[in-house]
């Protein structure tokens, strides 16, 4: 079996050779050493040949790949092929919605596809090891990789994880398969103040009731691998963290795949203050339990050297190295080091399904906020639209963050897709009006001219592609550059504004419903953004994304999220948990969108509405659509435990679905309430189902829905 043939692989390595195996480096960092001239690369291509590099990554080409597996399999000992990475976190050549946006489809199933085909796509070009998916819970929008995120819900994002998973594990069948890499483990995502690489600070119980859902669930998915995060966790940075690392991951969970750090992080133990030198830093990380470390080189140079001073077992190493040879041999890289270059034609259909598949995922991502009067969906015929903004005649921005193998010329822009759709029949004027870099006004006449011709007038803006992702943290959750003062100059010659917003995170635009009649938001839906924002505008598609994080006000309120407590004294006036100056509430609540149609919910029923502690019961809700077109409705169904011995959240989500609904049609939902929706983690952290009342509501979104009582007998 593979443990065997990895045993009997690793019984004729060297101790330098197994900690080849367990160092990865950056194969696009590539400086030249100004006193020799060698470069980077050169280097680590000889380090390659002598068998002392397990796993590379940012190398891109099948030409590229090849040739590197070629000299390992002809110069090497054990011909351990390379285990070739990348992050391929939203599409590879073709590019998906950032995962925000597709956590916005409340779709989980459309992000397994889009998963596979990145997958694919990536395969044909060596990468055997996406690092993805990110399900770090996100609460607070000033972060900047909560673009990369599934939001700030533990049950949803769990949902992606398991099917992102799954999807991104390729195997072709025909020699090559693809690993994922669930990031990042654990707690990331609650940096303090939401800057990046800052301090995390949680208790166990939040750890595991929010935090720690969605990883288990990935790796009870199948996930090969896990990336440790760059942050600390209550002190420990995690890639030295064997509370994460072995109590959670090996020992609760079982999990037996490959733990890698992030970027230098083995190298961040020192900065972290945590080690005194590169050798404590390689002790620490090794002995918490982290396989892989991620370009710091800090194994390879001082590993064997600890174990010869007896102050790391071997038998670590080997452990380590049993489960990197484990992937290489499940992934088939043994039998086929070299990737298979599909023909032209094979290229060119798949190409064509995957940017089938990017329209279809990119009109799910997007969410209607706001429609007053009805200015949406536009008319197509005898219509005069102008299109204004930053975000328009950009083929740039909507690719998103960490999409650096997409290409900006593969991307139909917001105004090309509104051109194509409106065809010959509607006018469109077009301006840019400002730039979001800065507050120049030179751009408003030209803007005010196209809106003067128009009878409405479609606003493109939001952030640019620079703005979110890693390193990326903002204070203000504004729209950057002159962008505001543009929309208020346009919306005062009081025609109806449509504000697309293209973002990679949530902004705090409450001004913004004073000035447009319909806001979408659009984030960055990858190549063929301009397409499906325009089947939305031009109803051709009918709207039905659900915000997967909640929307705030101001950036005072941060972090904002459903899954809130009570308090001692909930907010209702002067000594209660309350803002003087601004509301309590968010601007949209989690699981907030609007669709051209309308849905009426029956009340909720129940099969029985008295269970005990093991029982389980079935709920059921009717929902019509009462509009005139077909839309898509997300059932969305929340609960809270009344009493309990630990304080829980006033509304949990345990349960979704999404369907399609035909006008004068109703559709009958059913929900299994039971054991693992009811149960909390206890004083003594135990799982337990607590006796009492319990209430659910079913309904539209996390601020809405018809209630039913249950009750749990002792
Ligand atoms: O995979 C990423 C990670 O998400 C952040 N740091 C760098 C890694 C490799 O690019």
């Amino acid at each position: 079996d593979i443990l065997d043939q990895a045993r009997g692989i690793l019984s004729g390595m060297s101790l330098e050779e197994k900690v080849g195996q367990m160092t990865q480096y950056d194969w696009g960092y590539n400086p030249i050493n100004p006193e020799t001239g060698v470069s980077q690369r050169d280097l680590l291509v000889e380090e390659i040949r002598q068998g002392r590099v397990g796993s590379i990554f940012n190398l891109s080409g099948a030409e590229e790949a090849n040739e590197l597996q070629k000299l390992i399999q002809e110069n090497t000992k054990h011909r351990i092929p390379l285990l070739i990475g990348r992050d391929v976190i939203h599409g590879y050549k073709t590019v998906f919605p950032i995962p925000l946006a597709q956590a916005s489809a409340w779709n989980p199933d459309l992000a397994r596809r889009t998963a596979e085909a990145a997958s694919r796509e990536s395969m044909a070009d060596g990468v055997a090891w996406v690092f993805a998916p990110m399900i770090d819970i996100s609460r607070d929008p000033r972060w900047g990789r909560i673009a990369e995120s599934i939001g700030e819900d533990p049950l949803l994002t769990s949902e992606y994880a398991k099917a992102w998973v799954e999807g991104s594990q390729v195997d072709d069948g025909a020699g090559q398969a693809t690993a994922s890499c669930p990031k990042h483990f654990a707690a990331y995502g609650l940096a303090e103040a939401g800057r990046d690489y800052n301090t995390v600070d949680l208790s166990d119980r939040v750890l595991r009731e929010v935090i720690l859902p969605p990883f288990r669930e990935a790796i009870d998915a199948g996930a090969l691998s896990i990336m440790a995060s760059f942050n600390e966790v209550n002190g420990i940075p995690a890639c030295a963290n064997d509370y994460l690392l072995k109590t959670i991951l090996r020992d609760e969970w079982g999990f037996e795949g490959v733990v890698a750090s992030d970027y230098n992080a083995l190298q961040e133990l020192i900065t972290h203050g945590v080690a005194g030198s590169e050798e404590e830093a390689c002790e620490r990380s090794i002995m918490a339990g982290c396989d892989m470390d991620m370009h710091s080189g800090f194994y390879m140079r001082h590993l064997p050297k600890l174990v010869r001073e007896g102050r790391v077992p071997e038998s670590v190493v080997d452990e380590s190295v049993l489960r990197i040879l484990a992937v290489k041999i499940k992934l088939g890289l043994f039998e086929q080091p070299y990737v298979i270059v599909p023909s032209e034609d094979v290229a060119a259909s798949a190409r064509a399904s995957f940017t089938e598949l990017a329209r279809e995922s990119a009109r799910e991502s997007i969410v209607l906020l706001r429609n007053e009067g009805q200015t949406l969906p536009l008319k197509k015929q005898d219509a005069s639209i102008a299109v204004i903004g930053p975000l328009a005649d950009n083929s740039k921005d909507p690719l998103g963050c960490w999409a650096f193998d997409g290409n900006p010329e593969d991307v139909v822009s917001l105004l090309e897709g509104i051109r194509q759709a409106a065809g010959g029949g509607a006018a469109v004027h077009y301006a840019v009006g400002c730039s979001m870099e800065s507050d120049s006004e030179e751009g408003f006449e030209a803007a005010l001219e196209a809106a003067r011709q128009a009878d409405v007038i479609v606003l493109a803006l939001g952030e640019a592609l620079e703005m979110s992702g890693e390193s990326r943290s903002r204070t203000s959750l504004d729209l950057p550059g002159a962008q505001r003062k543009l929309v208020e100059a346009v919306a005062a010659l009081g025609k109806p504004v449509v504000a697309v917003l293209l973002s990679g995170r949530p902004l705090a635009l409450p001004w913004l419903q004073e000035q447009a009649s319909s806001i979408v938001q659009a984030w960055h839906l990858g190549v063929q953004s301009g397409h499906a924002i325009a089947d939305v505008l031009f109803g051709d598609y009918n709207p039905g994304g659900r915000l997967p994080v909640t929307f705030p006000h101001n950036v005072g309120q941060v972090p904002i999220y459903y899954y809130r407590k009570k308090t001692g004294r909930p907010p209702g006036g002067v000594y209660s948990s309350y803002y003087i100056d601004s509301t309590t509430e968010p601007l949209y609540p989690f699981g907030y969108g609007l669709s051209y149609t309308e849905f009426k919910y029956s009340e909720v029923t129940a099969d029985r509405t008295t269970i005990d502690g093991d029982g389980e019961l079935t709920l059921s809700v009717t929902v019509s659509n009462v509009g005139e077109r077909r839309g898509e409705e997300v059932v969305q169904v929340y609960l809270r435990d009344e009493v309990a011995s630990v304080t829980q959240p006033l509304k949990k989500l345990i349960g979704f679905s999404k369907v399609s609904i035909g006008p004068n049609e109703s559709a009958t939902l059913t929900f299994k309430v039971g054991k693992d929706q009811l149960a909390i983690i206890d004083q003594h952290m135990n799982l337990t189902v607590e006796p009492g009342d319990f209430t659910v509501w079913v309904g539209p979104h996390s601020s809405a829905g018809q209630s039913i009582t249950i009750k749990v007998q002792s």
